[in-house]
């Protein structure tokens, strides 16, 4: 039942930017129904117009618990959901130096967004005895990257709760994943520093970004229905930084 990509209904979070972006361009490419979810109507109305009927979108703070649950009781149930929405608050800043409101902002956007969307369609995937459910977490939530406190340690909580659900979820036939890139060019990247972004790119062996046709082509393996033995797992997109 779940062979075809055509009978799928996919939710992306941060649809409207980069990754989440790309992704919903792949998944509608390929049939799926895609409904996108952002804070800000973005370049989704002009998705909408390219897309056509097989992408919607709905505008929600994923920081917002009701706000989910409302968006998510106003799309058909999903099989595939994709967390990208994501924000790096503040960065160049030693732990020390860190505004506790932006840790915050960004503990609410980044562990709390995926762990309300992931809470609201865990029981409908559960009961349909099938879902694929990926966080999108970060190099920097593996290893930690100087100057990013807020960042990376969301992160780090993102692929923490990818292990419980994945083992919690185990025998549903609904498998929970985490992909941690490192860079990909995007505006989030082009949003900051420069000197903190060579940091980053500086620590990547294959010595360039990662690519957002690398990003989707691994993104529509691990939620395909082929990816079945895999959960609670964060896969690595990271040009040789993580080899772990
Ligand atoms: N670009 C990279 O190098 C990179 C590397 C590792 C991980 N990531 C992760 O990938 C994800 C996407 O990053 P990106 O580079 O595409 O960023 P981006 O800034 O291009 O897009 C992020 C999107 O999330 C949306 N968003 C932010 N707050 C929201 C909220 N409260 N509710 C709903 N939507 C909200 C934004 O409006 C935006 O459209 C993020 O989680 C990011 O941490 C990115």
């Amino acid at each position: 039942m779940h062979q075809d990509w055509n009978t799928q209904h996919i939710a992306v979070t941060g649809a409207a930017s980069g990754l989440g972006r790309a992704i919903c361009r792949r998944f509608a490419a390929l049939g799926a129904t895609v409904h996108g979810i952002d804070i800000g109507q973005g370049s989704l109305d002009e998705m909408r117009k390219g897309l056509g009927d097989q992408f919607s979108f709905a505008i929600c703070d994923v920081t917002n618990w009701e706000e989910v649950a409302k968006t998510f009781e106003q799309i058909p149930p999903v099989d595939v959901l994709v967390n990208s929405a994501g924000i790096t608050g503040q960065t160049s800043l030693r732990s020390d130096e860190t505004n506790p409101a932006d840790v915050e902002r960004v503990f609410r956007v980044n562990f709390f967004g995926s762990y309300h969307t992931s809470k609201a369609v865990i029981p409908i995937m559960v009961q349909r005895g099938y879902g694929r459910i990926l966080h999108i977490a970060s190099i920097a939530g593996k290893e930690g990257n100087a100057g990013m406190l807020a960042y990376s340690a969301s992160k780090a909580a993102v692929i923490g709760m990818t292990k419980v659900q994945g083992k919690e979820l185990a025998t549903t036939g609904v498998t929970v994943n985490a992909l941690a890139p490192a860079v990909i060019q995007t505006p989030m990247v082009d949003a900051m520093p420069t000197e903190q972004v060579k940091y980053m790119t500086d620590k990547i062996p294959a010595r360039r970004c990662g690519s957002l046709e690398e990003l989707v082509a691994i993104v529509e393996f691990i939620v395909s229905p082929a990816c079945s033995f895999t959960t609670g797992f964060t896969f690595d997109l990271s040009g040789g930084r993580a080899t772990y």
